[in-house]
């Protein structure tokens, strides 16, 4: 099998088949991971929680997110795209971005990603002018817990809900080539995703998106409460084998039974 890429993943989406994708922090798990098929890895900020031990992901660096980007790299050399997260306040100018983004694309990632909204649509143009691949992330994007007041659904008003919808159809058309919608109405998740050709991968947005995404330590249970939209799928495939968890989460999203509706928010 041949890498994903981002007009891959795409492909996908024009031809109405769901596709899963999980975080990856390291050589040993992305390479599994990458041998089951997982369309894309994203070696997510959230690392700052569920490897660095912080309360946030604010206190994530670029050389952190570049040392990560380069172990999942190693492991996952034959069918991943490899998206890394900017973290936090490192795409604040068109210098800072470019450099920071550069960085992330020679530590062997295929595609960045970063938090934000229309605001943003000349920071997807000057990256993907230069050859590099973006992936939004709106809804509840967890770098501005502090604005939002917590960690908090959005999309709930209507001026929110059409906020997160303009906002993604202008990034689209700045050139991102997908993004991550994260804790929003189901419905509002699967409008916005019949409105665009990019895929929209959902964590907390229902089934209705076209791919979606779990952190590891979620998928499998490693990592305190789990939050209500994820599912512990080391559990659910009842071997204990982490190969067997990822292929049911695969299938299980490409059937449309994972998320369910108890799963999602209304
Ligand atoms: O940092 C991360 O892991 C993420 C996912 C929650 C989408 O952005």
């Amino acid at each position: 099998m041949s890498k994903f890429t981002v007009s891959k993943l795409a492909a996908l989406k024009a031809k109405g088949e769901k596709f899963g994708t999980i975080t990856a922090y390291d050589a040993t798990f992305s390479k599994l991971f990458d041998e089951c098929g997982v369309p894309a890895l994203l070696i997510g900020d959230s690392l700052g929680m569920v490897v660095q031990g912080h309360s946030s992901t604010v206190p994530v660096t670029i050389e952190e997110m570049v040392y990560h980007t380069k172990c999942v790299a190693r492991g996952a050399t034959t069918t991943s795209l490899i998206i890394a997260d900017m973290p936090f306040c490192t795409y604040a100018t068109p210098e800072q971005t470019l450099r920071n983004a550069a960085l992330l694309m020679q530590a062997g990632a295929g595609c960045v990603k970063f938090e934000g909204g229309e605001w943003l649509c000349d920071t997807v143009r000057l990256l993907t002018e230069n050859g590099i691949p973006v992936c939004a992330h709106l809804g509840l994007t967890p770098q501005s817990f502090n604005v939002f007041g917590g960690y908090k659904i959005q999309g709930r008003t209507e001026d929110n809900a059409k906020y997160i919808t303009d906002s993604t159809l202008a990034l689209e058309e700045a050139g991102a080539g997908m993004e991550v919608l994260e804790c929003v109405p189901a419905k509002l998740a699967a409008d916005i995703s019949k409105k665009t050709r990019m895929p929209i991968i959902g964590i907390g947005a229902g089934s209705g998106t076209d791919g979606q995404i779990l952190v590891m330590h979620d998928a499998f249970g490693f990592f305190g409460r789990p939050p209500k939209f994820a599912r512990n799928f080391l559990k659910e495939c009842g071997t204990g084998d982490v190969r067997d968890a990822v292929k049911l989460y695969l299938d299980e999203v490409k059937n449309g039974s994972f998320p369910s509706q108890a799963e999602s928010f209304e």
